[in-house]
């Protein structure tokens, strides 16, 4: 009987999805290797995001800095500043850290296994393994949100997420092939992207319908199980636009640690119940509305304040930027929402 892993590699040779970072299973089987940069960094870059939110700045990325060594030599605002939109800063933050240290501990060249990927800052135990088996081939274990999903539906798992996470995880490395582990990696995300979805998986046309076990007891929709989700509380926070009379805006760089780390932003209050007023400067400030956006962990309703200055005051925070330097897709979505308020009904 031809296994699972090859039923699905079979598969995947007809139908693998096209990605600026991928080598096609055709390409690799003529001998194409991927190139451990390109595939690292679109890890880095598809943990909580999607291919479809990644692809331009993944492409945007790679013209600009071509190999992890021209990353490695760029300017940290730089690279905040190409991430922007992208969010979870921190990795844009360790992105860089780990492009240093691969360029100053490993001559420029990722370790070429699991075990050494797992040295360079920022590198998880997941980023590692994908990294490992799609530009190494080795036979790691990689696990994500849609192998979760593809393992609890073709063994029918009902312990909730993320209790299940070990056995989902036992389930897929006795799956995993030592022939082809990157391409059969690639293979099981883009069944559990395309086919096994999380609302109506096409149970019909999948290549794993025969031994899946939740179409045969018809629970594949409500799998996998997840534990209820803690309700996010509501925090509060006011953001001050200060617009110098030359056109100039106040901005600043946040600190490295914590939320936005490192990106550029309006100056502000802390966030919390009842926020005090922290203006950055001395103005009349007058109320511009209210920009929300969720984070992982709460949701944030910022006031969003305005002012025009003069020339020759100076703000007790942040920088005065030219209008020819600003650029709104510099800042991250909440900065850039913030923005926006303050422009509406004008
Ligand atoms: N999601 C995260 N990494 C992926 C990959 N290499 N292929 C398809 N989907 C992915």
């Amino acid at each position: 009987m031809q296994g699972l892993s090859d039923i699905l590699l079979d598969w995947y040779d007809r139908n693998a999805r096209t990605m600026p970072w991928r080598v096609s299973p055709k390409d690799r089987k003529a001998g194409q290797r991927p190139d451990p940069y390109r595939v690292w960094l679109s890890e880095v870059m598809l943990q909580q995001t999607t291919v479809a939110a990644v692809r331009d700045y993944f492409l945007r990325f790679t013209t600009r800095w071509p190999t992890v060594a021209d990353l490695a030599a760029a300017a940290d605002a730089d690279v905040m500043a190409a991430w922007a939109g992208l969010g979870y800063y921190a990795r844009a933050r360790n992105l860089l850290k780990c492009a240093r240290a691969v360029v100053a501990d490993h001559g420029g060249s990722f370790p070429d296994s699991r075990e050494g990927l797992m040295t360079l800052p920022g590198i998880g135990p997941y980023t590692a393994s994908a990294v490992a088996a799609i530009a190494f081939d080795e036979p790691a274990v990689v696990v994500d949100g849609n192998v979760e999903r593809v393992m609890a539906r073709l063994y029918d798992v009902h312990t909730p997420l993320p209790t299940a996470k070990q056995e989902l995880t036992a389930l897929a490395a006795n799956l995993t092939p030592g022939q082809r582990p990157g391409d059969y990696a690639q293979a099981v995300m883009d069944l559990g992207a395309t086919i096994c979805t999380p609302r109506s998986p096409a149970c019909g046309i999948c290549p794993w319908r025969s031994p899946c076990k939740a179409r045969v007891e018809g629970t594949a929709a409500i799998l996998p199980a997840k534990l209820p989700k803690k309700v996010k509380p509501i925090r509060h926070g006011i953001a001050y636009v200060a617009r110098r009379i030359d056109g100039a805006y106040l901005l600043e760089t946040r600190p490295d640690s914590g939320l936005l780390g490192g990106m550029l932003g309006w100056p502000g209050s802390d966030w919390g119940d009842a926020p005090a007023e922290a203006p950055p400067i001395r103005a009349e400030w007058k109320d511009a509305g209210e920009a929300r956006h969720t984070f992982t962990h709460f949701h944030l309703r910022l006031t969003v304040r305005t002012a025009l200055v003069p020339l020759d005051r100076k703000p007790a925070r942040g920088t005065f930027v030219s209008p020819e330097d600003f650029r709104p897709a510099d800042l991250p979505t909440l900065m850039r929402k913030a923005f926006d308020v303050t422009r509406s009904g004008k």
